[in-house]
């Protein structure tokens, strides 16, 4: 059987063959007839590819679009529901498959060397060049936009993972303070059952199971062990008694849930903290994005810090567009958009309504509010204080992430799975992979 890689290898080599054929044809045809042939008209509409669904997601892309049409261009919006882009991965894939890929796509992380590697990305070194990118952007978001010395991405901004949300009004209610160690953590979720409250909103979908376990990592040992997991995928490392440790008070954190776990949309999870029917949660900050736009301003109905043991550290998930080559055809208007999107004004106020925060290392954290302006402060720090998230595909490839994720969502689900075996599980796992990547 032919699977999807090889099919989309097939149509990227059959492309780059036929290009040069059909343009030959072209100059052929005119030289011969001495007929006018204009050069293809630039496509000024881009159909832009992303996951962006919920109210605050909309606002930011409705934002871009209003920017996109300044410049004379058309947004054509195909958002597709799904947390965390698992829906809208699909899509794009088929719709390469059937030679249909979008002008513009969300991709991120590890995805975006995936398609590159294919070679379907367009190279935006001219706007990277002429924007100066190369000193303008964090480190860390310009080794994100390159493959093999080339930028092939844009970035939008800078999601903080390791984001606790809190009720602020509860807290004060019930004199309660913030928690900064995991000891903290646990008297309180104590508290406020004691008090009849749920202690935290969350969502049983693997994707944001995993990001609390990716959390705990990170709060248990920092972003080095994180990296050993989740980025070199060390065997080894996955019998370290921090990794027990972190899968204990995962289960532990369960009795802190409503019963069952049920599997929610992030939204669902942010609406539950909203209407005070749970103290916390633990989400990235495109959640206080959400909150806004529904009317909660941050730092009055509620707060973020950081999940306890993580202060100093920005576990992160980067918003990046890509662009398809296809015929050429809107390389143009691609390269408008590419550069619009990294403008001080753009990143600056797209950021705000999507809960992220700027690429740009001049922005001014002044004009931030609290959240952003601890998130963007923490980023800067510098790659020793920074874990690319798993979950948001900033540590590993698509498939390492699919089934590393699938371990963690197991264990939780199923309360007789033990440490051990999960230990075991995801070792298996690693090394299958280091082979594979060896190859
Ligand atoms: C992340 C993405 C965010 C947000 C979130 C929830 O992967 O970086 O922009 O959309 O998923 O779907």
């Amino acid at each position: 059987m032919i699977s999807p890689i090889e099919n989309l290898t097939a149509i990227r080599i059959s492309r780059e063959l036929l290009q040069p054929v059909f343009l030959g044809v072209i100059i052929f045809f005119c030289s011969m007839t001495n007929s006018f042939c204009a050069v293809p008209a630039q496509d000024s509409t881009l159909q832009v590819l992303h996951w962006w669904t919920s109210a605050s997601e909309r606002k930011a892309a409705s934002y871009l679009a209003a920017r996109v049409a300044d410049e004379g261009l058309l947004w054509r919006d195909v958002g597709i529901p799904g947390g965390a882009g698992i829906g809208a991965g699909k899509v794009l894939k088929s719709r390469v498959l059937a030679s249909d890929a979008p002008e513009v796509t969300q991709i991120i992380g590890a995805s975006i060397g995936e398609w590159a590697e294919l070679g379907f990305l367009l190279e935006l070194d001219k706007v990277a060049r002429t924007n100066k990118w190369n000193t303008a952007f964090f480190p860390t978001i310009q080794n994100l936009i390159q493959y093999r010395q080339h930028v092939v991405a844009a970035p939008l901004g800078i999601h903080r993972i390791n984001t606790l949300f809190y009720n602020r009004k509860l807290f004060a209610t019930l004199k309660l303070s913030l928690p900064e160690t995991w000891d903290e953590l646990v008297l309180l979720a104590a508290k406020l059952k004691a008090a009849g409250v749920i202690p935290l909103a969350q969502s049983s979908e693997p994707w944001q199971l995993a990001t609390l376990f990716e959390n705990l990592i990170l709060a248990e040992s920092g972003p080095e062990y994180h990296r050993e997991l989740f980025v070199k995928q060390n065997a080894q490392a996955v019998f370290d008694h921090r990794f027990i440790q972190a899968l204990e008070r995962f289960r532990l954190m369960k009795n802190w849930m409503s019963h069952p776990v049920d599997e929610r949309p992030w939204t669902e999870v942010v609406r539950q903290f909203s209407r005070h029917e749970a103290a916390m949660t633990i989400m990235g900050d495109w959640a206080k994005g959400e909150l806004n736009e529904w009317g909660y301003a941050t730092d009055d109905e509620f707060s973020c810090t950081s999940m306890p043991g993580t202060g100093k550290y920005h576990l992160y998930s980067v918003d990046t567009f890509s662009m398809f080559t296809n015929d050429y055809s809107h390389v143009a208007a691609q390269e408008k958009l590419a550069k619009l999107v990294a403008t001080p004004s753009v990143q600056a106020e797209y950021n705000a309504i999507k809960g992220s925060v700027s690429v740009l290392r001049d922005a001014d954290p002044a004009k931030m509010d609290s959240c952003a302006r601890a998130s963007w402060i923490a980023f800067a720090q510098g790659a020793s204080m920074q874990a690319p998230s798993l979950v948001h595909r900033m540590a590993t490839d698509e498939s390492s992430r699919d089934a590393i994720i699938a371990v963690i969502h197991k264990y939780f689900i199923d309360d007789s799975v033990t440490p051990a075996e999960t230990q075991k599980r995801l070792a298996a796992i690693f090394r299958t992979l280091n082979l594979n990547n060896r190859k």
